[in-house]
């Protein structure tokens, strides 16, 4: 199975609590959690865009970095890990954007590829002027439909004179070309969202399920098979999951119950406004999930809680799910729980049995 980490490109994480660890997102940060992710034979790691923050006491969101520029920064320090970048496909032009990944592409040597958001917050485009209307719930994926084509033809053959709907593009040229093929993720839950998954991305990340049920995803992952039998290409599942792990059980739980003792409730107020502004998309599959109640202080991420040997288990059961290649993990703190992982959690793992650290648990 692989392993990804999603790194903390905004302050505090993913944890909406005034509990939780309170930081803010940095370079050092960062290029701290992949050297190590790196060292410990992560496959990859992963970076978000997030350009408006929900408030609150603990200010969630509202300071993050950049992610093609972040991971222009990783590709430089690192040498083995995949990197992948997260385009806000509102507000970059697909050329820049095919321009700005062929760029990072040769810093990393071949390593680097893009995950397609279409956008589901509105203020973080309307304050931009970006914003095309409520509309466009409805048709975020036709627009990023034409948005990556744009990018394959300029990475495929470095021209694109491609007209459609939302773009006219007019012997667009890009060089010099990507050395290696780009892989796209996307992250699409609505059925729109797989559909544009299993036509046109290597992989769809969905959200993990619930608290220590590792196999909840399972609908989710069915869904994008059911997707990728009609469209006859392989797309594999990634599942989101939130790691709290210690020595022991007790210590983990002590932890998770303790964040969520101090969750932010006007952050998480405006999150679940965000999500109801969707009234468009038509099912209850897409980011309103995020926004439920049941577990809100953690964006209702999949969570994994429990002893190192706990979470092992947990872990390799994630794999057993069909369709799944691997997950991508989150930490309630991530320089430990990175180094925690590696030198605790993953030589238990049987489903991670084959990987080689470039350095030992001490
Ligand atoms: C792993 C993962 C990464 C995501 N990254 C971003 C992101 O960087 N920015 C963003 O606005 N949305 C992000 N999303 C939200 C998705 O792009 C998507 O909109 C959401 O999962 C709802 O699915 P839908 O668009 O099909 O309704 C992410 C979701 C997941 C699970």
């Amino acid at each position: 199975m692989k392993i990804g980490v999603f790194i903390p490109i905004g302050n505090n994480g993913w944890l909406i609590s005034t509990t939780a660890p309170q930081y803010r997102p940095s370079f050092a940060l960062n290029r701290t959690v992949v050297q190590s992710a790196e060292r410990w034979g992560f496959d990859f790691a992963l970076s978000m865009i997030k350009l408006r923050g929900f408030g609150g006491a603990t200010e969630f969101w509202d300071h993050n970095l950049e992610s093609f520029t972040l991971m222009a920064g990783l590709a430089s320090v690192t040498s083995r890990i995949r990197l992948f970048a997260t385009v806000a496909t509102l507000a970059i032009p697909p050329a820049i954007a095919a321009r700005m990944a062929a760029t990072i592409d040769d810093i990393s040597g071949g390593r680097f590829g893009l995950n397609v958001i279409t956008g589901w917050q509105k203020p973080e485009y309307d304050q931009m002027g970006l914003w095309p209307g409520d509309d466009y719930f409805a048709r975020r994926y036709d627009y990023v439909a034409e948005y990556v084509q744009i990018l394959r033809d300029l990475w495929d053959t470095g021209r694109s004179d491609r007209k459609s709907e939302f773009f006219r593009m007019d012997d667009c040229r890009l060089s010099p070309r990507p050395q290696a093929p780009i892989k796209l993720i996307c992250a699409g839950q609505s059925d729109a969202g797989m559909m544009f998954s299993a036509t046109h991305a290597d992989y769809n990340f969905c959200f993990g399920k619930g608290v220590n049920t590792p196999t909840a995803f399972t609908p989710a992952a069915a869904r994008l098979t059911a997707a990728t039998a009609i469209t006859g290409r392989q797309v594999t599942c990634y599942a989101l999951f939130m790691v709290i792990a210690d020595e022991t059980d007790d210590a983990a739980w002590a932890k998770w119950e303790l964040y969520k003792s101090g969750v932010d409730t006007e952050a998480v107020a405006w999150l679940m406004r965000q999500g109801a502004a969707d009234t468009k998309s038509g099912d209850d599959t897409n980011i309103r999930q995020m926004a439920s109640p049941t577990s809100a202080v953690n964006i209702n991420m999949g969570t994994l809680v429990g002893a190192f040997e706990r979470v092992a288990k947990l872990l390799d059961a994630v794999a057993s799910v069909p369709g799944t290649e691997g997950v991508l993990l989150t930490f309630d703190d991530f320089i430990t729980g990175t180094e925690a992982f590696g030198a605790r959690i993953q030589p238990l793992m049987k489903t991670r049995a084959h990987v080689v650290p470039s350095i030992k648990a001490a």
